[in-house]
């Protein structure tokens, strides 16, 4: 007897050694802008998608299963984010997938994993057109954030209630679809808010001169000026209503959150206010430990996207978690059921389109830093 203990204590070290090589895996694929004109929203996402796996799998993976994964950058194109799509369902034969990030890139990845029945969770894509489309719910697609019905809505409150705007014009970049679905949503709300839509004028992707949209934004006699896009775009604009002189408040959504606004528009983008998933501000215990992990890691403070990435792939591994297996369709019914799960960003509920009802942070920029002014709750 003691002799087969003695074996077994030898034994055993190496069996536990053996045992991860042999384990099964899981791959899921990440679908992120790691160059383009929006590289920092992709940075951030993969900082904190690799950050999540790593934790699972030092913790020996989800449902005995180690996480492998694939990581591609679509450029923040449309068509670039639907090759690569098609690259992870048909050729890596992920079983999941994070992303992608912008609203551009992720409605055409909706139609790719739902055919294929792949299940996708998307941080941070917020227009309604990713997970329905024609009134139709798209089942495999789910996302971590709140979509831009609520937060157009939120802005448009924001400039009449405590900006006190009177007339609002509104820029957009037409063919974007995160960019246009926004400027309707604002536009409606600001007049029913009783306020003056007085310029809602678009321009197209590759514009850079504004001046002419500046003029119209003038002779308009608008006090606010909401801005729907990118931070590359909005401090351009930014620029050049400084350059004309423009005495407008500049308002806009979650698109302005990276640390290079700051660095293309300077002191233009100064006063400006934006909607956000978080602030790193917030006091919440769950908010200040992931803030300390993230900038122990990578030297600066998460943005939203980094969080939101945190969470929705936390809120995937949860789900895989929860199906105990790597049946798409398994983690597809575990992912629809989550209630009230623990996010960084706050809770997370998804509800029966797959979008997560949750709080948005309003932002100020102050002394070039984003600086928190409170929480507005759906
Ligand atoms: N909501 C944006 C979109 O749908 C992406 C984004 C999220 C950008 C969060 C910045 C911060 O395209």
């Amino acid at each position: 007897m003691k002799r087969c203990w003695l074996v077994l204590a030898v034994l055993f070290p190496a069996l536990v050694a053996v045992v991860p090589s042999h384990a099964k895996e899981i791959k899921i694929g990440l679908i992120t802008p790691l160059s383009g004109d929006v590289k920092t929203f992709g940075e951030s996402v993969r900082n904190s998608f690799l950050i999540a796996v790593e934790e699972a799998n030092a913790r020996g993976g989800v449902a005995g299963m180690k996480i492998t994964y694939v990581i591609q950058d679509d450029k923040n194109d449309a068509t670039e984010a639907a090759n690569v799509a098609n690259l992870l369902v048909n050729q890596q034969r992920v079983k999941a997938i994070v992303g992608s990030v912008t609203s551009k890139a992720t409605i055409p990845v909706s139609d790719i994993i739902q055919a294929a029945k792949v299940p996708t969770i998307s941080p941070t894509a917020t227009n309604p057109k990713v997970t329905v489309a024609d009134g139709k719910r798209k089942d495999y697609m789910f996302r971590a954030c709140f979509i831009d019905p609520f937060q157009g809505a939120v802005m448009a409150k924001f400039s009449r209630e405590t900006l006190k705007g009177e007339s609002a014009a509104v820029l957009f970049d037409a063919s974007n679809d995160y960019s246009k679905g926004i400027a309707e949503v604002f536009r409606d709300a600001f007049r029913k808010q009783g306020g003056k839509v007085a310029a809602f004028e678009s321009y197209g992707k590759d514009d850079v001169d504004f001046s002419a949209l500046l003029t119209k934004v003038k002779a308009s006699g608008a006090d606010v000026l909401f801005l729907p896009d990118y931070y590359n775009k909005v401090g351009l604009i930014a620029k050049q209503v400084q350059e004309k002189g423009l005495k407008v408040r500049l308002v806009g959504p979650d698109g302005w959150d990276s640390p290079d606004l700051v660095k293309i528009a300077g002191s233009a983008i100064e006063g400006g206010h934006f909607s956000n998933h978080y602030s790193p501000d917030d006091l919440r215990p769950e908010v200040v430990a992931w803030v300390k992990k993230y900038k122990e890691k990578h030297g600066q403070v998460p943005d939203a996207l980094g969080t939101l990435a945190y969470d929705a792939t936390n809120l995937l591994l949860e789900a895989i978690r929860k199906a105990g297996s790597d049946d798409p369709e398994k983690i597809r019914e575990a992912l629809a059921s989550i209630k009230d799960f623990k996010a960084v960003s706050g809770k997370s509920t998804l509800d029966r389109n797959g979008d997560s009802i949750k709080s948005a942070a309003i932002l100020k920029i102050e002394g070039g830093k984003q600086k928190f002014v409170r929480m507005v709750n759906p």
